[in-house]
This record gives C-alpha cells, structure tokens and sequence, in this order.
C-alpha cells in the first residue's frame, strides 16, 4: 500500500552536513520526496509534534535540541513508507542501532540522532498536517516507477 511519512533531518544532521547523504538514501531506496522544506522549528510546534513526551525527563532537552538550528523537513511516499523509514533510520539510541542505518552509521548520543521520522500512520498524518499544507505535498509521476514497482 502506498503511504506517506513524515521525515526530518534534525539539528545535528544539518550542522553535520548529512542532509544530502540522508536523502540520497532514501531516493536509492525507492521512496519518493513528495515534500521538501528547511526551517527551524520555533518552541510551540516542537513541544506539539513531541507532545507524547511532555512532561517526561527528557522533554526539555528535547524541545531545546530539536529547537537549536534549522531542520530539513520533508514528505516521503512509497510502499509501507512509514515501517521502511524506521527500519533505514535504526533505534532511536546510535550506539543501539545496526551499522547500515542511519543513527547506527552516523550518531553517538540518543540525543544526538540526526533524524527523526513518524512511527505509525496516525503520527504520520498528525506530525504531516503540523509541518506541510496540503498545497506543499506535491503530487506527481516519476517515470522510473515501473523499474522501482512490479
Ligand atoms: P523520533 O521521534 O525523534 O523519530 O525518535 P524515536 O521515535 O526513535 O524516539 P522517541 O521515543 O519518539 O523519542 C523522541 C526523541 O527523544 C529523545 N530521547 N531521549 N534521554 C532519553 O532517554 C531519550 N529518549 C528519547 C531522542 O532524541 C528521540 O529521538
Ligand atoms: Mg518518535
């Protein structure tokens, strides 16, 4: 089924200059950018889209790193999107996360993960609707899907 996500580069993968190398793997992969956009989050609509963990030890730390310099927000679409970005991103710890993921290839610290994507369906229409307007989401064909789809 094909499905839409919510992706971003944090903080520390912008500064780290990743951001190319972070999209050029989901581009290889497949899955298509549908939305793109940089912009640094100010408090509120951080502390909305991490709002499952307010009130945890960890919020404030939270809301103030993801907070600290611009992210590169964007819309990714394909099949079983939301799983498949999990698996290529690793656990949310890098020192947990396998080598070939992302957080396993290029983090440290949990609260330094470099990326962030939505978890579920749900958290990917909730976190899509606090980042995009529904104009910003671009519809329309690649050429080279039927070599990507059967
Ligand atoms: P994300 O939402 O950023 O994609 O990460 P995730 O689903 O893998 O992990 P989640 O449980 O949603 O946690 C959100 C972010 O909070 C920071 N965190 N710190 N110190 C801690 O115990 C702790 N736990 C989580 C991480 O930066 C994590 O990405
Ligand atoms: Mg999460």
């Amino acid at each position: 089924m094909l499905e839409r996500t919510y992706v971003m580069v944090k903080p520390d993968g912008v500064q780290r200059n990743l951001v190319g190398e972070i999209m050029s793997r989901f581009e290889k992969k497949g899955l298509m950018i549908v939305g793109l956009k940089m912009l640094q989050i100010p408090r509120e609509l951080a502390e909305h889209h991490y709002e499952e963990h307010r009130g945890k030890p960890f919020f404030e730390s939270l809301v103030e790193y993801i907070t600290s310099g611009p992210v590169v927000a964007m819309v990714l679409e394909g099949k079983d999107v939301v799983g498949t970005v999990r698996e290529m991103m690793g656990a949310t710890n890098p020192l947990a996360a396998a080598l070939g993921t992302i957080r396993g290839d290029f983090g440290m610290d949990i609260g330094r993960n470099v990326v962030h994507s939505s978890d579920s369906l749900e958290s990917a229409a909730r976190e899509l609707g606090l980042f995009f307007a529904p104009g910003e989401i671009i519809e329309y064909k690649r050429a080279l899907d039927k070599w990507i789809y059967e």
